[in-house]
C-alpha cells in the first residue's frame, strides 16, 4: 500500500488526478470505477481541466459507478448520475453509452443487481477503483455489519449516512433510505484502488480502517487485504497514521 500525504485537498485532488490520468494513458481503453460523494469533487475538476487542455482523453475508457439512491431517478439532482454527468461525463468526451451507474429507478431492484455485477464481470473487472471512505467506514454503500456483502446489493442506509448526506438535500425526511451499491467483492477485485480522503472529520476512521482490526463493522478496513491500495488525502486526513508510512506531496 503506497499512501501519499498533500499538504492540502487541491493537492490531494490533483495527485488523485495524476494517477487516473496515468491509468487513462496507460490504457486507455481501461475500466474505470468510480465514486461520487464531495471528496473527489476536485479530483474530476482536475481531470475535466486536463482534457480540456487536450492532455488526456477518455473515449475508450468504460465506467461503472459505485452505487445510486433507491428512488431516484437520473435527472434528479441529487442522485449519483446526475452527480456524475455534471462533474465529469458532460464535461469530457467519453461515451455515454460506456458509463454505468446502478438504476435507482429499477422496479426489480434485485434483478438490477444481478444486471449491474453481469457488466462488471463483462468487463473482466475494474482497472482502477476510486473509493472515498464514510465516517463509518462504508465504502460505496457497504455499511458496518457483521459480515461483508459481497455482491451488489440493496443497503438500508445507517443513521450516520443519512446524517451525513442530508446536507445535499432540502431536509433530512428527502434523503432516501435505501440504495443500490456494488459489493466487497467487486471492489476487491479491482486491480488497483484508490481511496481520497480529506479532512479533519475523517482522521479516526481512516486510522481504524488501516491500522486497526480487518473486520466489517469498519468495512474500508478490508483494503488492507487488497495488494494494491493507494491512499491520497490531505494532512489533516491522514495526521493519525504513523509518519513513516507517508510519502509527502506537494
Ligand atoms: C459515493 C460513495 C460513498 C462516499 C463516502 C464519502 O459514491 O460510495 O462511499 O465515498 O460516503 O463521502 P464524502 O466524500 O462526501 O465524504
Amino acid at each position: 500500500m503506497r499512501i501519499y500525504a498533500c499538504a492540502d485537498y487541491r493537492t490531494m485532488s490533483r495527485q488523485a488526478a495524476n494517477i487516473i490520468s496515468a491509468q487513462v494513458i496507460f490504457k486507455p481503453d481501461c475500466i474505470l470505477g468510480l465514486a461520487t460523494g464531495s471528496t473527489p469533487i476536485g479530483t474530476y475538476a482536475q481531470l475535466v481541466e486536463w482534457y480540456k487542455k487536450g492532455d488526456l482523453s477518455f473515449a475508450e475508457v468504460r465506467s461503472v459507478n459505485l452505487d445510486e439512491y433507491l428512488g431516484l431517478a437520473p435527472d434528479h439532482i441529487q442522485s449519483y448520475r446526475y452527480f456524475m454527468q455534471k462533474n465529469l461525463f458532460d464535461h469530457v468526451d467519453i461515451k455515454p453509452e460506456n458509463t454505468n451507474v446502478p438504476n435507482g429507478l429499477a422496479e426489480d431492484p434485485e434483478a438490477e443487481c444481478r444486471r449491474y455485477d453481469r457488466i462488471i464481470e463483462g468487463f473482466g473487472g475494474v482497472d482502477l477503483q476510486l473509493l472515498g471512505m464514510g465516517h463509518n467506514g462504508h465504502i460505496g454503500f457497504n455499511e458496518p455489519s457483521n459480515a461483508f456483502p459481497t455482491d451488489t446489493h440493496v443497503v438500508e442506509l445507517t443513521h450516520s449516512t443519512i446524517e451525513a448526506n442530508k446536507r445535499f438535500f432540502a431536509s433530512e425526511a428527502d434523503v432516501p433510505h435505501k440504495a443500490l451499491t456494488m459489493g466487497v467483492r467487486s471492489i476487491l477485485q479491482a486491480k488497483a484502488v484508490l481511496m481520497v480522503v480529506s479532512g479533519a472529520d475523517k482522521a479516526e476512521v481512516v486510522h481504524k480502517a488501516f491500522c486497526g482490526p480487518v473486520t466489517p463493522e469498519v468495512p474500508a478496513s478490508i483494503l488492507q487485504l487488497h495488494r494494491n491500495v493507494i491512499l491520497v488525502g490531505d494532512m489533516e486526513a491522514l495526521h493519525l497514521l504513523p509518519k513513516e508510512v507517508l510519502h509527502l506531496c506537494d
